[in-house]
């Protein structure tokens, strides 16, 4: 089977919406410092696009966790691969995630950072399927909401391919 991908956002939208979110973040966290914690590895492409754009002081750090479950679909039980090098204690931290899916991956972390006494925890995703959602995340920043279709690209992967693409795009299936 081979597979083919398909534009569903342009380079040209993916940046102007990141532009939108980075000016966003830096009127709400104005005069503050604000903590970006990337979730590896699809959260990298965005959050260093975001973080160019955010005008107030940024720091950054990175986790990376893997949910048990099949190459589609998460169970909701995660384990930490990596763990954040600082604590969260009193940052005003906001988590920068490339998608929200069915939200299990996402509600487990949030609960786990937010007892490590953050001072404020935002989440921030440059895509949300809410048509899969099975457990209810609240989203801060939302880049764009996306149809049920599986997408690649700005740190997505199929197979950990693809997330190279400067485009979000969907993946098709040919078969064979
Ligand atoms: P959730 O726990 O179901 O919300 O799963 C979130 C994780 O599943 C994301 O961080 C992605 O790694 C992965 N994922 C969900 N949907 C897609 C998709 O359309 N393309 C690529 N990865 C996806
Ligand atoms: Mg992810």
């Amino acid at each position: 089977m081979s597979e083919r991908v398909t534009v569903m956002l342009s380079e040209e939208e993916v940046d102007k919406r990141i532009q939108e979110i980075g000016e966003q973040i830096s009127r709400d966290y104005e005069g503050k410092q604000v903590h970006l914690v990337c979730v590896l590895k699809g959260g990298s492409f965005f959050m260093c696009e975001l973080a160019k754009r955010i005008s107030v002081p940024v720091s950054l750090d990175f986790m990376s966790v893997s949910s048990y479950g099949s190459e589609t679909k998460s169970s909701g039980v995660v384990r930490i691969v990596k763990d954040l090098d600082e604590p969260l204690k009193g940052k005003d931290v906001v988590v920068v995630e490339d998608i929200v899916d069915s939200g299990r991956t996402l509600s487990y972390l949030l609960e786990m950072l937010r007892d490590r006494g953050p001072k404020s925890l935002r989440l921030c995703t440059l895509l949300d399927k809410p048509d899969r959602r099975v457990v209810d995340v609240h989203v801060d920043y939302t880049g764009f909401q996306i149809p049920d279709e599986f997408v690649v690209g700005y740190g997505l992967d199929y197979n950990q391919k693809y997330r190279n693409l400067p485009y979000i795009g969907v993946v098709k299936l040919n078969e064979e």
